[in-house]
């Protein structure tokens, strides 16, 4: 069977490209070994953001005296909120199915790996299969990284050690969760966890949590969540896992956290083994497949995209990424360019970022101006956060009056980001942003205040 294009995996990046192909016409194969919206439909952002709406629910109704609301009786139910977990995950993957089918994309379901190429394309086995595509995207995502640390193999196959897959298969939540790793999923889930009654502790290798982000939300953030209960061992190195507990070191010392179960979220790595890159000289680097800003390979015709990079592991980079390439195989001029990605962490209150921090901007040398708010500056912030203590940084270059960066912790920030995405984006200057219109009141508006503070 030949085929216009042939696209490894269907998360994301693959089933975004798939249905972008499809409508512009080319003859489409797409192999998913699991079920169709990868990592992020499946067991990663949906669902996520499912358990975490439950979990905003029930703390909004236990706090709720402060607006002048009482709940008796109060309570969350995990098995419920899995189900409607496993609904909404069920219904966005029908979704998918759906699109494939009115784009004319062929899904196959089975394992697939590249097998070669002959002179009218490239070989890529779909199970028994072998398929021929005269162009191939790879798009096969990424695993949890597992270290070296001696009794996690042993956990993870006892499953007493969970990975943020089998979490989210959990009936029964731990009466105390000990979280290895303080970046996204490991907040993510230390989020839930808290709010649902388990004990978390989280032990983190660097002497912060939430990696990149600036350094004062981020603190804004842990004391949110120490507010709530959370233990956080920061600076402090896994050794061990042992029966009942993960021993660790801190201050020179050996520690022990008990813990009825561990969450493993150190971080992802890209899928670049066994799917045959090596069977037509596909180059990969720290981890991840080599690509050009058109998401071209060192082999002609073969592209790749999404975490497979190994480079900005989020869907929202997948999806862009994909069109990317879609484009260049349709003759269409595109580039991709990563500067107005927007990262957040979907915990209460949000932490979003785009573009460059304060830090960031100062390591490149760019001449930077920093305008921060406390978020009570916006009257719909005020309004819904009693005793709230979220700000927000806005980034200038301070010569050209472009917006370079911005950063907020606060409700509604994962929605409102994306305007300062789009400014950077369009280079936008203060003085273009200062005639735009925003609704009032929206907590939006924090970034025209800011705009407007600029001096
Ligand atoms: P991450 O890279 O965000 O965080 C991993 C953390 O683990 C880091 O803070 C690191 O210092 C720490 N760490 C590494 N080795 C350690 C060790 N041995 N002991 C203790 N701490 C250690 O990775 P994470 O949270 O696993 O997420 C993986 C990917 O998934 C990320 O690229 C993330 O962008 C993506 N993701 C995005 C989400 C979002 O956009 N909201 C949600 C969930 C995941």
């Amino acid at each position: 069977m030949s085929y216009d294009l042939i696209i490894l995996g269907g998360g994301p990046a693959g089933y975004l490209a798939a249905e972008r192909a499809g409508h512009a016409g080319l003859k489409v194969a797409l192999i998913e070994e699991r079920s169709l919206g990868g990592v992020c439909l499946n067991e990663g952002c949906i669902p996520t953001k499912t358990l975490l709406y439950s979990a905003k629910i029930h703390d909004g109704a236990k706090h709720g005296d402060k607006y002048g609301v009482t709940a008796e009786g109060l309570k969350i139910d995990h098995g419920t909120v899995m189900k409607r977990k496993d609904k909404v995950v069920k219904t966005l993957v029908s979704g998918v199915r759906t699109a494939m089918k009115a784009n004319g994309v062929e899904v196959f379901q089975a394992r697939g790996a590249i097998q070669g190429k002959n002179e009218e394309g490239y070989l890529v086995s779909a199970g028994e299969q072998i398929l021929t595509g005269k162009k191939l995207l790879i798009a096969a995502g990424s695993s949890p990284a597992v270290p070296p640390i001696p009794g996690l193999k042993e956990g993870l196959e006892r499953g007493y050690v969970l990975t943020s897959r089998e979490i989210l298969e959990l009936k029964e939540p731990p009466r105390s969760l000990c979280v290895i790793g303080g970046g996204v999923i490991g907040l993510e889930f230390a989020s839930y966890f808290t709010s649902i009654g388990t004990k978390v502790r989280v032990i983190e290798m660097l002497d912060h949590i939430a990696g990149e982000n600036d350094p004062e939300l981020v603190s804004l953030l842990q004391a949110e969540f120490e507010k709530r209960g959370v233990v956080f061992d920061l600076g402090a190195k896994v050794t061990a896992i042992e029966a009942g507990g993960v021993r660790y070191e801190k201050d020179g010392e050996s520690r022990i956290a008990p813990a009825d179960l561990v969450l493993l979220s150190i971080g992802r790595r890209a899928n670049i083994r066994d799917i045959g890159l090596e069977s037509i000289n596909v180059f990969t680097q720290r981890g991840g497949v080599i690509v050009d800003d058109r998401m071209r390979t060192n082999q002609p015709g073969v592209y790749a995209a999404g975490d497979v990079t190994g480079y900005s592991m989020l869907a929202h980079t997948a999806y862009r990424e994909a069109e990317a390439a879609v484009n260049d195989i349709l003759g269409i001029s595109d580039r991709m360019r990563y500067d107005a990605i927007p990262a957040v962490i979907y915990t209460n209150p949000e932490l979003a970022s785009v573009g460059e921090t304060e830090g960031s901007a100062k390591g490149k040398g760019l001449p930077y101006k920093v305008v921060k708010l406390p978020m009570r500056f916006s009257g719909r912030y005020l309004a819904e956060n009693e005793g709230g203590s979220g700000i927000m940084k806005l980034i200038v270059n301070e010569k050209t009056r472009q917006v370079l960066g911005v950063q907020a912790l606060s409700n509604y920030a994962s929605e409102f980001i994306v305007a300062a995405g789009t400014w950077i984006e369009a280079g936008m200057t203060l003085d273009r942003i200062k005639k735009i219109v925003f609704p009032h009141p929206t907590v939006s508006e924090i970034l025209r205040e800011a705009v407007f503070q600029y001096e």
